[in-house]
């Protein structure tokens, strides 16, 4: 068997990982861990050491680690058939039942469902689609997408473009022109401090208005936002926020994209976000929870709306010009379907609600008096506690103290929980598996208290 130090001389020397400090990381400054195994919420290192990962990998083990029956599913579509494309009207029982499944459990309007590997991938479809959409419209100047500050939706030249953080621009020469970014609908960090949440939403509805009329409304095709910010900061729209976002919308024919990658399949307590803050999508893209990432795969869905053109665009110029080898990937699919199953079966959309609302409120009961804690948020199974320097001037910490990370190491160190430090902020994510039990998020509540007393002490 291969030592701990032979694979962490192989890692620095061989393998460029994403999202990481690549010059610490092949001088050794940071720890390769190598996970080796895993079951519900916990996950387990090569040296035995568990965890119980509160943030499910990156938002998507949504059923849990270790689930035999889609492993077994998995296990089973390689045997029969490991591989074969969806191109020209091929398909699979499994991609076609899939297809079915997801349509049976989205929104009414939603027609057909085009099938990725990632979500970074199912955005660039939907750019796409919305051009070609009003290429065949006749409206070949309706191109510009409207994203938010704060917004993530992924790191390819498009969808990097369309994610609002700063990191994922710099000397990458992003964003592309044709994407530009509006306000993040942040309530905790409003300007003004005196506006209500209803307000505030208002305020930025007006300023998406103001936005479209200084482009010029012609020049707009769509609006992409998550239901709740994720990546961006985990944070819930403002009361209102929905409901003005999309009368805007609606007044000026801009198709609105609601990235469903983290909510979509019960992260919210509910089937979609949009069903959740009553959004009427155009399309929606769908990645993690719809696998639990047991295996790679996305999807855009459509709605009839946009549908209706892109069959028109097909009568006027031939098949679309669009596709990748591994879409609607058999194995992807019978992960699928396998995941859709459990989660009904077990209920697990239901617990993500009741222990999701439970982790929320402890939360706020043990730290919601600490004077460097300013802000508890979340929504079904994602919370956020976001750190301050001083609550009643609502002063942050400069980034170089790096807060939000130190509270994060002092979890793993002190109590083997995995949260993760958002990339923009002092801020504390939370997005375990829907199976989290009320120990366990009392587990989760006391980690993050003892690692905010460790870091900035107990405020007493
Ligand atoms: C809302 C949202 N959209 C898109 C993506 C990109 O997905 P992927 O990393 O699978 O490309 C993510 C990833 O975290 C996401 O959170």
């Amino acid at each position: 068997m291969l030592t701990n130090d032979t694979l962490g001389q192989w890692d620095r020397e061989n393998f460029f990982h994403p999202s990481t400090h690549l010059a610490q990381h092949a001088r050794g400054e940071t720890a390769s861990r190598v996970i080796q195994t895993a079951s519900g919420v916990h996950i387990e290192d090569r040296d035995g050491t568990r965890f119980l990962d509160a943030f499910a990998g990156l938002y998507c083990v949504n059923v849990g680690y270790g689930r035999q029956e889609i492993a077994e599913a998995i296990a089973e579509q390689a045997k029969e058939l490991a591989y074969y494309h969806s191109y020209v009207g091929h398909g699979t029982e499994t991609s076609i039942t899939l297809a079915k499944m997801i349509l049976d459990r989205a929104p009414d309007n939603m027609s057909k469902v085009y099938f990725g590997l990632g979500g970074s991938d199912a955005n660039e479809t939907n750019v796409k689609l919305i051009w070609y959409y009003n290429n065949i419209l006749g409206r070949p100047e309706k191109k510009k997408i409207i994203s938010r500050w704060r917004g993530y939706h992924g790191s390819g030249l498009v969808t990097g473009s369309l994610t609002g953080l700063e990191l994922f621009h710099k000397k990458f020469d992003l964003p592309l022109a044709q994407i530009i970014h509006t306000d993040a609908p942040y309530y905790f960090r409003r300007d003004n401090r005196s506006q209500t949440e209803e307000q505030f939403s208002a305020h930025c509805a007006a300023e998406l208005e103001a936005m479209i009329q200084r482009e010029g409304p012609d020049t707009i095709a769509a609006f992409i936002g998550e239901p709740v910010l994720g990546t961006g900061g985990i944070v819930p729209p403002p009361a209102g926020y929905w409901e003005a976002i999309q009368a805007v919308l609606r007044k000026y024919d801009i198709l609105l994209v609601v990235d469903e990658v983290v909510t979509g399949f019960g992260r919210l307590g509910s089937m979609f976000g949009s069903a959740h803050y009553g959004l009427e999508a155009d399309i929606i893209t769908i990645a993690k929870g719809l696998t639990s990432a047991y295996a790679p795969l996305s999807g855009s869905i459509v709605s009839d709306r946009v549908w209706k053109v892109l069959e028109q665009g097909t009568d006027e110029n031939g098949p679309i010009g669009h596709g990748w080898t591994y879409s609607a990937h058999p194995i992807g699919a019978a992960a699928g379907v396998a995941n859709l199953k459990l989660l009904d079966e077990l209920n697990l959309i239901d617990n993500a609600g009741t222990v999701g609302e439970y982790l929320n409120r402890t939360m706020q009961e043990a730290l919601g008096d600490h004077p460097n804690v300013g802000d508890i948020r979340g929504e079904g199974m994602l919370c956020a506690v976001e750190m301050v320097k001083d609550r009643d001037s609502n002063t942050f910490f400069d980034a170089s103290e790096k807060i939000g990370p130190q509270v994060a190491a002092a979890m793993l160190a002190q109590d083997r929980v995995i949260a993760r430090a958002m990339p923009q902020g002092d801020i504390i994510g939370f997005a375990p598996p829907f199976c989290l039990t009320r120990e366990d998020a009392d587990t989760v509540v006391a980690a993050t208290k003892n690692a905010v007393e460790k870091v900035l002490g107990s405020g007493k």
